[in-house]
């Protein structure tokens, strides 16, 4: 692990591996860079990943937490201009698909492709705002426990955490070991982001989106709709996995990712 990128010593913890053209992994909420992990030794065989913890989370923790999905999206940039990296695919599952979409909607001359997994540009309607709210309210009062009871079992389809207790049990310690105020401010920044749907149609990059065919917090509706609004997009479901479709089928997921990114070209 290593520190780059920020301002005043603020620097976000990253792995890489592997070399080649560079692939920006951005996790989703409340976890870190280690939900990477099924996706690791498939994809660096052929490509750089770069995969920080964005502000707040995982070994990023000393950093104040981003407010803003397009906070969060400014950290990334900042690493790639640490790293010298000028552009990059980019793939996000979940809350890191919305730092996808708004680092492609902020800094367009460093994307490669898009790889939006289990998300949305669509914004939180008015019941998942005040939901967001309410999960706000619960940490601040009962801590991470309750909110983690809540926020831990949609993450996976039912039969990964039956089979897979060890996997679960990472999740649950991923959920739990993140700090309160990062929770509390991504639940702010989830709740509070803007509605990229305009902003699609004058995204041209390649992009695959991915969705769990039983994704129960980011539905395959919502994939249907970002893939239809992107102009140069496809949509792969995938069948039998949930929201972390990374994890729940994982095969399928990396293998759909390196076909796409064979046809990728970075100039
Ligand atoms: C995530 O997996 O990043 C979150 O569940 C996203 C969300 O709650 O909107």
């Amino acid at each position: 692990m290593t520190f780059a990128g920020g301002h005043d010593q603020q620097a976000l913890a990253f792995e890489e591996h592997g070399t080649g053209q560079p692939v920006l992994l951005l996790h989703g909420f409340p976890l870190n860079r280690t939900m990477w992990r099924p996706q690791v030794a498939a994809l660096s065989a052929t490509h750089r990943l770069i995969a920080p913890d964005l502000p707040g989370f995982g070994e990023s923790r000393a950093l104040p937490p981003s407010r803003t999905i397009a906070g969060m999206a400014a950290a990334a940039r900042d690493l790639l201009n640490a790293l010298g990296v000028e552009r990059a695919a980019l793939c996000g599952l979940s809350m890191g698909g919305y730092v996808a979409l708004a680092f492609a909607h902020a800094f367009p001359d460093r994307v490669a492709a898009l790889m939006l997994a289990d998300t949305a540009a669509r914004p939180d309607d008015p019941q998942r705002q005040a939901d967001r709210t309410r999960r706000i309210a619960l940490i601040q009062g009962a801590g991470m426990a309750p909110f983690a009871a809540e926020a831990v079992p949609p993450l996976l389809r039912p039969r990964t955490a039956a089979e897979a207790p060890a996997v679960a049990r990472r999740y649950q310690a991923m959920v739990e070991s993140t700090p309160i105020e990062t929770v509390v401010a991504a639940l702010e920044a989830i709740r509070d982001r803007p509605d990229l749907r305009p902003a699609l149609p004058v995204m041209p990059w390649p992009a695959l989106v991915l969705v769990g065919e039983h994704d129960p917090i980011t539905p395959p509706a919502w994939s249907e709709e970002l893939a239809a609004a992107l102009p140069a997009a496809r949509l792969v479901v995938l069948p039998g996995a949930g929201h972390m479709a990374n994890v729940d089928a994982a095969e399928r997921f990396n293998t759909e990712i390196l076909a796409f990114l064979r046809g990728v070209a970075y100039a």
